[in-house]
């Protein structure tokens, strides 16, 4: 297996098909599909060290990017993970497309099929759109986020960030902290956390937890005071307020008060606890700058993360496509 570093990594990939032709979330995915991905990932980090970053195994193929929503990270990501793939890559932007003519998702999806594509990442505003694309074209698709339901490689980016940093999730304490109900992040990091065997709190006020919270595999805690001396890693997320349709607290000053993670928290937290942050932060709201900035903090590494994890998963899915093209006749 030429993509795997490790020798651990290497043994246990080998002995693993991935048999997913698309990635729509976390939640369905098993323990062993979980490590296989994040194996897959470490071998390919050593591709972006080397002069030359590039490999052949998407040689050939066509990723689109089909983004209805904004974003910096996770387009650019797979951008370049797709070019470190030696794909071509097209990208779509909703505005300035036939979208605002009209068009459907679907249709759109089937024009752009019929130009030969193979593989689409998408991101849109409504939980359940690359679902559906899946149903209506033949392309592999990966969700690059849809709406307040799963970022799929978002959470595997954060797991294998704090798998490198402290090795097994085992018994581990996850605080994922904020604007929870909104968080597509908060939902993909709670299954595969899960799995791995680490244990999420839950941390924000009442108004900015998910409905139907006692139905997954977490605990709730209001009181950020309370869980930091506890915890090994702390996940802040931002306030999302473009989806929030009425005041949900009372200030901004009011809300990094009680949540905020300041350098006075970071004091009484362990020595070595892990400060992540899926980005874009808003400094001085959910984190302070010299916090964002300081040595706990594992962003950067995240977004260098992120580019691995793109990688492993576009290879992963489009070798699954293959083995479904040839004899492999499972759905
Ligand atoms: C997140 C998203 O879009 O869900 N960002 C990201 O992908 N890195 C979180 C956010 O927007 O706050």
């Amino acid at each position: 297996m030429p993509y795997n570093a490790t020798p651990s990594a290497a043994n246990r990939a080998d002995r693993f098909i991935w048999r997913r032709k698309h990635l729509l979330g976390l939640r369905d995915l098993s323990r062993e599909e979980l490590l296989h991905v994040l194996d897959t990932a470490e071998g390919f980090k050593e591709i972006s060290t080397r002069s030359i970053k590039k490999a052949p195994p998407l040689r050939g193929k066509v990723v689109v990017n089909l983004f209805f929503e904004d974003s910096t990270r996770t387009r650019n990501s797979f951008t370049l993970a797709a070019n470190r793939l030696s794909a071509d890559v097209l990208e779509f932007t909703a505005t300035g497309s036939s979208i605002s003519k009209g068009e459907t998702l679907r249709d759109t999806a089937r024009n752009l099929e019929a130009m030969g594509i193979d593989i689409v990442v998408i991101r849109h505003s409504a939980a359940g759109a690359p679902h559906l694309l899946s149903r209506c074209i033949d392309a592999a698709i990966v969700n690059a986020g849809d709406g307040q339901h799963e970022h799929p490689t978002q959470g595997l980016l954060d797991i294998f960030t704090i798998r490198e940093l402290r090795g097994d999730l085992k018994g581990l304490k996850v605080a994922i902290v904020g604007d929870i109900a909104h968080s597509r992040v908060a939902r993909s990091n709670i299954w595969g956390l899960h799995k791995l065997g680490a244990e999420v709190i839950l941390v924000g006020p009442p108004t900015l937890m998910p409905a139907s919270v006692e139905k997954l595999p977490v605990t709730v805690c209001h009181d950020f005071d309370a869980v930091i001396p506890e915890v090994d890693v702390m996940n802040m997320l931002r306030v999302q307020f473009e989806r929030i349709g009425s005041t949900v607290f009372p200030s901004g000053r009011e809300y990094s008060r009680l949540f905020g993670l300041t350098m006075d928290r970071l004091k009484r937290a362990r020595k070595d606890v892990l400060v992540m942050h899926p980005g874009p932060v808003n400094r001085g709201m959910e984190i302070e700058s010299e916090v964002a900035d300081g040595p706990n903090s594992t962003i950067l590494r995240q977004v260098s993360n992120g580019l691995a994890i793109r990688m492993a998963v576009l290879f992963l899915v489009n070798q699954a496509a293959a083995l479904k093209e040839g004899t492999d006749k499972t759905p």
